[in-house]
């Protein structure tokens, strides 16, 4: 069934439209408590292979951790750094690099537009994708796709969907610290291949593995940071937004706000 944008809106649960503003800086109300904003405290974060993909590293380089297979997972990081696209697949379909690597089904390493304006960023595979292979194919993903319509835009269509861990945590946890430093690596090597115009953060797990960054996403929102030079914007995560109904209309400013901060991109104000 193909639903107008307006039936789009209704879904998402923010229709009227016309009731919808676009604030430039985030309202100040602390958010609900919820398991979004609950982040494993941060642990040693691996030197990535951000320099040498011309990515500025996060604030916290530390050693990588060993491999789970004993070998060194640092070994591999200069390969990762220069890997092309079918190469990174392999590595990932390959990867062991933490404990996530010998539970998972597949490796579910990204979809989408090889040359995308946007690049959605969520946390980690659940059940359906790990069965399927592909990102955000359960209810999250209906809703990130309504999301996505409501912007006139369309998995596939230059969007690119990937997660802060290729591999699925067992019972659908939050992925550890660690576990999202292990595969950050293959994250960078994503964005530094795929040049997006704006990488959307679906949160907070997102947001750790990018900004480095665990303050409420209530904090964060409606603000532009920057990754490897590209406009970076954190939203609430889709699975956050199901079961926090109300917080989809903020889901949908940030998302206006977004689109504001990628068409700014587009086209650069002028000098006079
Ligand atoms: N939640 C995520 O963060 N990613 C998925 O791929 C599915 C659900």
């Amino acid at each position: 069934m193909t639903l107008t944008r307006e039936q789009m809106l209704v879904e998402m649960g923010i229709s009227p439209i016309w009731v919808l503003r676009e604030p430039e800086q985030a309202p100040s109300e602390a958010p609900a408590p919820a398991a979004e904003e609950a982040m494993p405290a941060a642990v040693a974060e691996p030197a990535g292979v951000a320099a040498a993909a011309g990515i500025p590293d996060g604030p916290h380089p530390e050693p990588v951790p060993a491999a789970a297979d004993g070998s060194s997972a640092a070994a591999a990081l200069p390969a990762i750094a220069e890997a092309s696209w079918p190469e990174l697949e392999r590595r990932v379909a390959d990867c062991r690099a933490c404990p996530l690597g010998a539970q998972r089904r597949q490796a579910v390493f990204g979809v989408g537009d090889p040359n995308p304006d946007w690049l959605f960023i969520g946390e980690g595979p659940g059940a359906e994708e790990d069965a399927r292979g592909e990102p955000f194919v359960g209810q999250a993903g209906k809703l990130l796709d309504a999301m996505l319509a409501a912007l006139d835009i369309a998995r596939g269509d230059k969007v690119y969907i990937a997660n802060a861990v290729k591999c699925r945590p067992p019972n659908n946890r939050t992925p550890e610290a660690a576990e999202m430093a292990a595969c950050r690596p293959y994250l960078e090597r994503q964005v530094a291949l795929l040049r997006p115009k704006i990488i959307v953060l679906l949160g907070k797990a997102a947001v750790h593995s990018v900004l480095h960054d665990d303050k409420a996403l209530a904090a964060l929102r409606g603000k532009r940071f920057e990754f490897a030079g590209i406009p970076v914007v954190v939203t609430y995560h889709p699975a956050y937004l199901l079961r926090n109904l109300p917080d989809k209309a903020k889901a949908w400013e940030d998302l206006l706000f977004a689109r504001r901060v990628l068409r700014e991109q587009a086209a650069p104000e002028l000098p006079f």
